[in-house]
């Protein structure tokens, strides 16, 4: 373990017992292993994608990171502190943003949200405000501070729960599907707003996120997990190679015509009337595609389609060779 690693997880397990009845009498329980034996240490100031397939144990280990659950086994740390045992002095260092769960009061106006984490966080006067301020005019929620929560759209309100995320000055912040569900103008902002968190403030961030986009905007690293255990760990280029995955150029041209002479491994995968898709390697740049095609077709418009993540996983989890796993362990109770 390095001396920077700002989160460790040494060998960490999670384990449900999840109870069900089956008879009179009789109950089966079912043990899931949500997270296995899982390691990896995030540096202070770096910024990781943390990707997997539903049910892969994304979820689970924010939770472990926040002190929300214990681990079953392994070793845990974040900023030296052990998560599940000393969560109130944790609470103080990180901030977490759960997508489909809002931390902001319901009924109440967004600023009075603010306003009790303020007191329940201890934040200084002048640090309260002045990072009011700062995050309200960077998230764009000024003319928003006074309506109830419960009238917020949804990408309001997930900018409303990063600002209470931030108001006491994490050193981590631990996002759970932040973008679920926005529109494009609020991922923008989202994204935006990451990036400058992460490179002005140096603010360690950990992203969970179906948005391969998210990943290829703001991540260098990312961390693939499957079954609760790490599949991949290294650059956003790495994983597209191992999944050869790719994206596809739609091209609008004046005009049907026959489909466009690609340079290999571009090629045309569907044609209808004037409007082409080609399929590319993700790890390649579209502008000489793009260049290309420019100078030899009546052009009128085009747009690049990004790989769907689950899809990118799934075939970098197929030429991992990943073995099917054992079907759960069974006890009866
Ligand atoms: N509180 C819980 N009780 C029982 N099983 C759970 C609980 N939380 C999560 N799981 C199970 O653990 C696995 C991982 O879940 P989760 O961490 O939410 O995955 P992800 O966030 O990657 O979609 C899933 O099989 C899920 O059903
Ligand atoms: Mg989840």
């Amino acid at each position: 373990m390095t001396e920077s690693a700002f989160i460790e997880m040494d060998r960490v397990e999670k384990v449900f017992d999840v109870r069900k009845k089956t008879g009179f009498l009789k109950r089966e329980v079912r043990r899931v292993r949500a997270v296995d034996s899982l390691s990896f240490t995030v540096a202070r100031g770096e910024m990781v994608g943390y990707i997997g397939p539903n049910g892969a144990g994304k979820s689970t280990t924010i939770k472990m990171l926040t002190g929300i659950l214990t681990p079953s086994g392994g070793r845990l740390r974040v900023a030296g502190i052990d998560p599940s045992r000393e969560r109130t002095r944790l609470a103080h260092r990180i901030g977490v943003v759960f997508g489909q769960r809002t931390t902001l009061w319901w009924d109440l106006p967004l600023i009075d949200s603010y306003r009790l984490m303020h007191r329940m966080y201890r934040i200084p006067d002048a640090r309260y405000r002045e990072n009011l301020d700062r995050l309200v005019e960077l998230l764009g929620l000024g003319e928003l501070l006074d309506v109830p929560v419960r009238q917020l759209s949804l990408g309001q309100r997930m900018r409303g729960d990063i600002v209470a995320a931030l108001l006491h000055d994490p050193e981590v912040l631990y996002l759970d599907e932040p973008t679920i569900g926005l529109d494009v103008v609020s991922k923008a902002k989202v994204r935006d707003f990451l990036r400058e968190l992460n490179t002005e403030r140096g603010t360690t961030v950990l992203l969970t996120t179906h948005d391969l986009q998210d990943i290829e905007q703001l991540c260098s690293r990312v961390m693939v997990i499957d079954h609760g255990r790490m599949m991949y760990d290294g650059p956003l280029a790495g994983l597209h190679e191992a999944g050869e995955s790719e994206r596809t150029l739609v091209v609008d041209l004046e005009r049907e015509l026959p489909p466009i002479e690609a340079p290999a491994p571009a090629r045309v995968v569907r044609v209808e009337g004037p409007r082409q898709w080609l399929a590319f390697p993700a790890s390649q740049s579209a502008a000489p595609l793009v260049a290309r095609i420019a100078q030899e077709y009546p052009l009128v418009d085009l747009s690049v389609r990004e790989p769907d993540i689950e899809a990118v996983i799934a075939k970098m989890l197929h030429s991992l060779g990943d073995t099917p796993k054992p079907p759960p362990e069974r006890t009866t109770a």
